[in-house]
């Protein structure tokens, strides 16, 4: 579905400096690792085994002869997804009781070798295997089934098994099926002098576009062994946002909790389009008798066994009001009311006379136990609740809507109060997992900071310090998943540390989890892993359904990319935070210098700052930024400033402003 855009000037002026790209290039282009084209050449034949010879180039390109037995390996740069194909050459000396060769696809440089990454959990690590060619006589350009689609790779192999000449090996990116230029970002980050946040900010937008897929390269299931078959339908209509490049290649609501963000943040209209179709997808199998949203999209297992989750219910609702926000659209709201609706009364159903949700279907992002009144469900649910009664209450007139929106807030604010009561446990400052255990989860704990379960500003302050108790110089080890670093639930505790006005904290956080996720050479060096051990290792989820098996981890996974939303909307501080309504509330750290952009169907947001020392040991704010018309939102310095101005008039605290094309904004002696 396509949606209607305004500010079809500002598209234009970004059409016309694509072609000037050489030209007018922004400093922060270099960071962009999406290709320059749909077919793309290796960036270099990164190692061979036995003997391989390279003649030319010719037509700008190498041509390698390999004898039985010899292996070469090319290396696309950057993670890709696709379709290979290649010029051959095999001599008339055919053995025809074996193939000429087999093609290995791997994601990260330490599993380089004769086997492909496994997209089915083994032990052995030999469930995809190689594909083989058998290629005609003579010459030929050999092409890749359609169904032999490959989701994320950085590294192909070519064993050979015969005497065989290639040239011209390309890959057909398979992801963003739409975008024309896969460079051309309509959202963008920058702050000189801090390269770690603006390479986290694109590597986050660049994952999230390796995760938008064409329609029909789902896993076929039964997954096929050895080998794989991707031909399987994804969703009600493509592109659609999947939660990983090689795997699981579904829809799963939980990870549409961050990366539909940063689809909408980095890839503008593209992104969005992903989202919703992944959103429809999950409207259209919602149960009819329940309410309930899937678990997960239709190309799983998990859908096909009918499992079912009740934080993925919640988590599928505030996707549902994130889009609705990002898009500002009321017939969009209009259209699914309804089956928003049947989705709140799920959750109103679940609650019991306690007030709180007893967790019973306990499927979840892969952590261990759950169960009872669970911390990390209550707290989507509360966030579920209130939002949705927000979204009720501001989108329409609609008095019937109104009176829906009061009780499920009146249900949120009970809910609420008891988390803190059965749940908060003042000695260790944190919330326990549930009302019968000991256990202080990460999830729990980061979502409750993150959507303001806590009843004040000192007990967030304390649960944000709790929170680093798990912190090592990797990053979190979660107690509910052991052995266990998961950027999904770091992404949402860099989000949560800022509403406990802790940037710092935030930014050390990214810094320590994302500078290891970019710069480990376990990874792509281009977009970002679903998970880690305690020691950086790939046997992610080892005891927990992988089997052991570090190559069936994804390395591009759009649920890690909470940095890019915090960066743009925390950070830069220009954050949609309700109907058609903004806020800037920027925080800087120790940033002097940060500018960042993103487009909606409303318009487009863009802020530019700069703070400068002056002399009494205090600063000066100084921000330019633009909103949409037909929005409104205020504004909240974090700091003390002796006079802060809007356009040259100043501004009174809690005032609303309306949304315009520029505005300038100068705060003087700010600590
Ligand atoms: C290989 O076979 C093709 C026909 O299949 C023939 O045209 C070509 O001349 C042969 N090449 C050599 C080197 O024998
Ligand atoms: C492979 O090529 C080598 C070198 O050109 C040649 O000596 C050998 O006979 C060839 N083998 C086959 C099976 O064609
Ligand atoms: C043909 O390939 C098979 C399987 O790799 C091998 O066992 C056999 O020795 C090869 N024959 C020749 C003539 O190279
Ligand atoms: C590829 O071919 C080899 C040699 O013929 C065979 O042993 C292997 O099982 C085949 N692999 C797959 C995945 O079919
Ligand atoms: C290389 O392959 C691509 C994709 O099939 C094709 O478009 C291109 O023309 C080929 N280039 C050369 C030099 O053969
Ligand atoms: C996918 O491929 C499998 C194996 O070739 C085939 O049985 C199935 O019908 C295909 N599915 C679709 C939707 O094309
Ligand atoms: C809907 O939920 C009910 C109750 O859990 C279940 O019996 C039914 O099979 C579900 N329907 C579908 C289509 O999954
Ligand atoms: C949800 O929406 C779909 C259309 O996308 C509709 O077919 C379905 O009946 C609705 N489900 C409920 C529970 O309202
Ligand atoms: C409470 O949480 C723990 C840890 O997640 C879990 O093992 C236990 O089963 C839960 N209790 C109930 C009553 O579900
Ligand atoms: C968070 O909750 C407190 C009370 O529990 C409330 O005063 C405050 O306004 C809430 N903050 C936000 C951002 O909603
Ligand atoms: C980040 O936090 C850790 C643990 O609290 C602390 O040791 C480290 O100094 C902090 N780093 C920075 C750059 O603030
Ligand atoms: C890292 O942790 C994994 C999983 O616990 C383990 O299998 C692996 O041996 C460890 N690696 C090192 C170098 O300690």
């Amino acid at each position: 579905m396509r949606r209607q855009w305004k500010s079809c000037f500002w598209l234009s002026i970004h059409f016309a400096s694509y072609a000037d790209s050489v030209a007018a290039a922004n400093p922060w282009d270099a960071y962009i690792h999406s290709p320059v084209s749909r077919y793309i050449n290796p960036i270099s034949a990164h190692s061979t085994v036995g003997t391989v010879t390279t003649t030319g180039p010719s037509e700008g390109q190498e041509t390698y002869t390999l004898s039985p037995n010899s292996r070469l390996t090319f290396d696309f740069g950057v993670e890709v997804g696709g379709w290979i194909s290649f010029s051959a050459s095999t001599t008339n000396a055919t053995n025809t009781s074996t193939p000429h060769l087999s093609l290995a696809f791997t994601e990260s440089p330490s599993f380089i070798g004769p086997l492909s990454d496994d997209t089915g959990a083994t032990t052995t690590q030999n469930h995809d295997q190689a594909l083989n060619v058998t290629l005609p006589q003579g010459t030929t350009v050999y092409e890749l089934p359609r169904e032999k689609f490959r989701g994320g790779f950085r590294f192909l192999t070519l064993n050979a098994a015969q005497n065989v000449t290639v040239f011209n090996v390309t890959c057909e990116i398979g992801f963003a099926p739409k975008t024309r230029y896969l460079r051309n970002y309509p959202g963008y980050f920058w702050t000189p002098g801090d390269e770690l946040l603006v390479r986290t900010w694109y590597a986050g937008a660049y994952t999230v576009q390796t995760n938008i897929a064409p329609q029909n390269t789902g896993r076929f299931l039964p997954q096929v062994s050895a080998g794989w078959i991707y031909n399987s339908s994804l969703g009600i209509a493509a592109p659609i946002l999947l939660d990983g490049a090689k795997r699981d290649r579904a829809v799963w609501p939980g990870d549409l909790g961050i990366q539909g963000t940063t689809a909408f943040l980095a890839l503008g209209a593209d992104g969005l389009e992903a989202f919703e179709n992944a959103l429809e997808t999950v409207f259209y199998y919602q149960n009819s008798s329940t309410g309930r949203f899937p678990f997960a999209g239709p190309s799983t297992g998990s859908f096909r066994s009918g499992a079912q989750s009740d934080t993925y219910h919640a988590w599928s609702l505030i996707s549902i009001f994130n889009f609705a926000l990002f898009v500002g659209d009321e017939a969009w709201v209009g259209t699914h009311w309804a089956n928003i609706t049947r989705g709140v009364e799920f959750i109103l159903n679940g609650i019991d006379e306690s007030g709180l949700h007893e967790q019973i279907a306990t499927n979840d992002w892969a952590r261990q136990g759950g169960g009872g009144y669970n911390s990390a469900l209550n707290a989507l649910d509360y966030h579920a609740l209130s939002s949705i009664a927000d979204l009720g209450r501001t989108y329409t007139n609609d008095v019937t809507v109104h009176a829906q929106a009061a009780e499920w807030a009146a249900a949120a604010e009970t809910l609420k109060a008891e988390y803190n009561k059965i749940l908060w446990d003042p000695q260790q400052n944190m919330y326990r997992d549930n009302q019968s255990t000991s256990l202080h989860p990460q999830d729990g704990n980061a979502l409750a900071l993150l959507y303001n379960l806590t009843l004040s500003p000192v007990q967030s302050s304390l649960l944000s310090v709790s929170l680093t108790r798990f912190w090592t110089p990797l990053g979190p080890v979660t107690p509910e998943l052991p052995d266990t670093i998961s950027p999904f639930i770091s992404s949402i505790e860099v989000l949560a540390h800022f509403t406990a006005l802790q940037p710092k904290r935030a930014l050390n956080l990214t810094r320590t989890l994302w500078s290891y996720l970019l710069d480990s050479p376990l990874m792509t060096g281009s977009t970002l892993a679903e998970g880690i051990t305690a020691n950086g290792s790939l046997y992610y989820r080892g005891d927990a359904g992988y089997k052991k098996d570090a190559r069936y981890t994804s390395l591009s996974h759009g649920w890690s990319t909470g940095p890019t939303a915090a960066l743009t909307f925390k950070i830069a501080g220009l954050e949609i935070v309700g109907w058609r309504r903004w806020i800037f509330a920027p925080s800087g750290e120790s940033l002097r210098d940060v500018k960042a952009g993103y487009q909606s169907p409303m318009g487009m947001f863009s802020v530019e700052w700069k703070s400068r020392d002056d002399v009494d040991g205090a600063f000066d704010f100084f921000a330019k930024f633009t909103t949409p018309e037909g929005t409104n939102g205020s504004i909240e310095l974090p700091w003390k400033c002796k006079e802060v101005l809007l356009d040259g008039v100043i501004l009174k605290s809690g005032i609303d402003i309306e949304g315009r094309r520029a505005m300038i904004l100068q705060a003087s002696s700010c600590t």
